[in-house]
């Protein structure tokens, strides 16, 4: 980073979208940093509805002590339609430069980046950072929570693996991804699932699910896990078959005869302790948000590329797209086959 300092007084932090842990870590971070150098913080509550109705206060070294470990936000979050007109983007700046706010660091997901771009656009200096479990942001390589999610997950489907293994049973869990597969390629790579459907990737249950535990089961496999990414059990298969979790087990019974349960893991994945990895990547990424401001650079994203953190400019990267590992995919297809 360049090093013209900016003179900046007071930055104001939110959280917005769906919680991610490590948000807390995240925003300590920012408020550390800021505090280091002279700057004054502001905590905004409830994301960008807060900032419409400036639910804000000052924030010091004492109010992000031991959140460190916490999950969810302390600043709380929410979704907040309003900010998508160009009406409450005005009252959003408005509500900033009478609060004596210089720039803001917003954490969320790329529906909260597209606030930090508009709100950039009408002239209030923003960063985002990435804090998503879904990890389906096209500009970085990660974003924070989602770490934490998988390692709850794996953890989740060890225990069905137990009972799964017991009953010679097959589980099928349905885990979080609404457009990213990522939490089920990784889960399944992580407790050798039999098959791993994913929103990105078309999907024929015969091949991909049934005819793969037939083969297993004659192999003398007996027990199964099948992983199926929110973002497919709203979607129809190649038999006009409307498969949520609970489908998928039946229609799995049916056809091969292994008797089969559906489990939905839901919100259980957005919450728990940090774990060491989004608590280090939110530490670097909140110190890189507020240095940022400092060198009188807004409009941009905080981003993970390449093992390495940096910053590209928030239009660009919401113009990104995301594509799937597919030798993980292959690694996942292989090892289950
Ligand atoms: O934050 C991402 C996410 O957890 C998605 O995986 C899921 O589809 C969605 O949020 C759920 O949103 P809500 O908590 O608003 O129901």
């Amino acid at each position: 980073m360049e090093n013209k300092i900016k003179t900046i007084k007071t930055i104001g932090v939110l959280t917005s979208g769906g919680d991610a842990p490590g948000m807390n870590a995240a925003v300590r971070a920012v408020v550390r940093t800021a505090l280091f150098n002279n700057i004054n913080v502001k905590g905004i509550y409830k994301g960008f509805a807060g900032l419409l109705g400036s639910n804000m206060r000052n924030l010091f070294l004492r109010d992000v002590s031991g959140i460190l470990g916490q999950g969810g936000t302390f600043l709380y979050s929410s979704r907040c339609p309003e900010f998508n007109s160009k009406e409450g983007v005005q009252r959003a700046k408005t509500a900033c430069q009478k609060a004596g706010i210089d720039g803001l660091v917003v954490c969320g997901g790329d529906g909260s980046f597209r606030g930090a771009r508009d709100l950039s656009e009408a002239g209030m200096p923003c960063i985002a950072i990435p804090c998503t479990i879904d990890n389906d942001i096209a500009c970085t390589d990660y974003c924070i929570g989602y770490d934490t999610a998988v390692n709850t997950v794996v953890e989740n489907i060890d225990r069905l693996r137990d009972t799964s293994e017991s009953h010679d049973r097959c589980s099928v869990v349905e885990v979080m991804g609404r457009q990213c597969g990522d939490i089920a390629l990784h889960a399944a790579i992580n407790c050798g699932a039999v098959s791993v459907i994913m929103p990105e990737i078309p999907f024929d249950i015969e091949r991909a699910v049934i005819a793969k535990m037939k083969t297993t089961l004659g192999t003398g496999k007996s027990h199964f896990i099948v992983i199926v990414a929110e973002g497919v059990t709203d979607k129809r298969n190649e038999n006009g078959l409307k498969m949520d979790a609970f489908e998928f087990a039946k229609h799995i019974e049916e056809k091969t005869g292994v008797e089969s349960r559906a489990t939905i893991f839901g919100h259980i994945q957005r919450g728990g302790k940090p774990s060491a990895r989004d608590r280090i990547v939110a530490a670097e990424m909140g110190h890189y948000a507020v240095e940022l401001l400092l060198h009188g650079k807004g409009n941009r994203v905080v981003v993970r590329r390449n093992s390495k953190t940096s910053d590209l400019d928030i239009v660009k990267a919401l113009e990104m797209t995301r594509n799937v590992n597919m030798k993980l995919v292959k690694v996942a297809n292989e090892f289950s086959s």
